[in-house]
């Protein structure tokens, strides 16, 4: 047991890497690049975020957009049923680091604002998807973790007008303890087209729609294959995605409007990625997109907090589980899964 503990030390080191974020998003196969935290590099429809660490703690006001979101200078084109992809990525350029937990998407009308202007206090969002676990018992967000993308079909009766797009993981990994979860929500600036008329049959607020005792949210079954994940936030409204699926993995590193590149690779993971990726990898180009950068307004906010806050808690070693002798496999499976992340790096 001791050598166990001290091998699964070991394996968690690299703990500054241990976090992620959304690092590019295309909407119908069209990728843009998003920035890697605190570090902007060039315009996007993704709001940046501050660090690549988790959201702690259902009324912390940053479960809006993420850690100090910024607003970001582009707004996209979608129309009602487009696919929106999303390609998660980990800290210093390694993939999504964690496998446990559900992923959603909300959206929220930015009304007569400009998405690249709209202030989300007091936004009212719409649950529009929602996956956790796949019926081998593993959660999607396994797959992400393995560098796979996740497409949303957004709603078919969407209304036209401007729109954030909240997707959103949340890492259960430590939520057996009241107040482990972690949050790790996103938002993309969309302007939606088209004719539809629909209206969501019920909002929510963030903060406000989660709870931190909530059942999905503090989940002492989390690592029980068998049981039953309720998800936070309510039902998906009656404007829901009309599709959801894993992706293959984004192929390469979009780049920014500007030409600048992106700064950091891609989750180049799947080696056999070729055939689906309907992506149109290879942008690069002098690509002046279909898009309205309304202002490169944010600046690469200096040097705010480093990577001290993010160092991934180490589960409590838990001597109450002693008696489970499935434990042992889940350290098992953390050690391989931290190993491989290591050598790939
Ligand atoms: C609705 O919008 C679509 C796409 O813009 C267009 O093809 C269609 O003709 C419109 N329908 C009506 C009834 O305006
Ligand atoms: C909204 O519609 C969805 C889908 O029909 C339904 O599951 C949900 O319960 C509805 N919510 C409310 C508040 O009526």
């Amino acid at each position: 047991m001791l050598s166990i503990l001290f091998l699964s030390l070991i394996a968690v080191a690299p703990s500054v890497f241990a976090h992620g974020f959304l690092g590019q998003v295309a909407i119908d196969g069209k990728w843009y690049a998003g920035n890697v935290p605190n570090n902007y590099k060039g315009p996007s429809p993704i709001r940046l975020v501050n660090d690549i660490g988790p959201v702690k703690g259902s009324s912390n006001d940053d479960l809006m957009c993420g850690l100090s979101a910024q607003k970001a200078a582009m707004v996209v084109p979608a129309n009602p049923g487009s696919k929106v992809t999303f390609q998660w990525s980990g800290g210093g350029g390694q993939k999504w680091p964690h496998n446990t937990g559900p992923l959603m998407t909300y959206m929220a009308s930015c009304g007569s604002t400009s998405c690249g202007q709209f202030d989300p206090s007091g936004a009212q969002w719409f649950k529009i998807d929602e996956v956790g676990r796949k019926s081998d018992g593993n959660w999607y967000q396994m797959d992400i973790s393995k560098g796979a993308s996740f497409d949303v079909s957004l709603p078919q009766d969407l209304a036209p007008g401007g729109y954030l797009i909240r997707h959103e993981i949340l890492a259960l990994h430590l939520a057996v303890s009241m107040g482990g979860a972690e949050f790790y929500p996103s938002c993309t600036q969309v302007q939606i087209g088209g004719n539809g008329s629909g209206k969501p049959n019920a909002t929510v607020s963030f903060p406000g729609a989660y709870s931190d005792s909530d059942p999905g949210i503090y989940d002492p079954t989390i690592y029980d294959s068998g049981s039953q994940y309720t998800f936070p936030g309510g039902p998906v409204s009656n404007l829901a995605a009309t599709s959801d699926s894993l992706g293959a993995p984004a192929s390469g590193s979009a780049s920014f409007p500007s030409g600048t590149a992106a700064p950091s690779p891609s989750p180049s993971g799947g080696s056999g990625s070729g055939s689906g990726s309907s992506s149109s990898g290879g942008n690069g180009g002098s690509s002046s997109s279909a898009t309205s950068p309304t202002s490169a307004s944010s600046s690469s906010s200096g040097g705010s907090q480093g990577g001290g806050s993010c160092s991934l808690k180490r589960k409590k070693s838990s001597p109450g589980n002693n008696n489970h002798p499935r434990h042992y496999s889940r350290i098992m499976k953390r050690i391989m899964h931290h190993a491989t992340a290591v050598s790939s790096f």
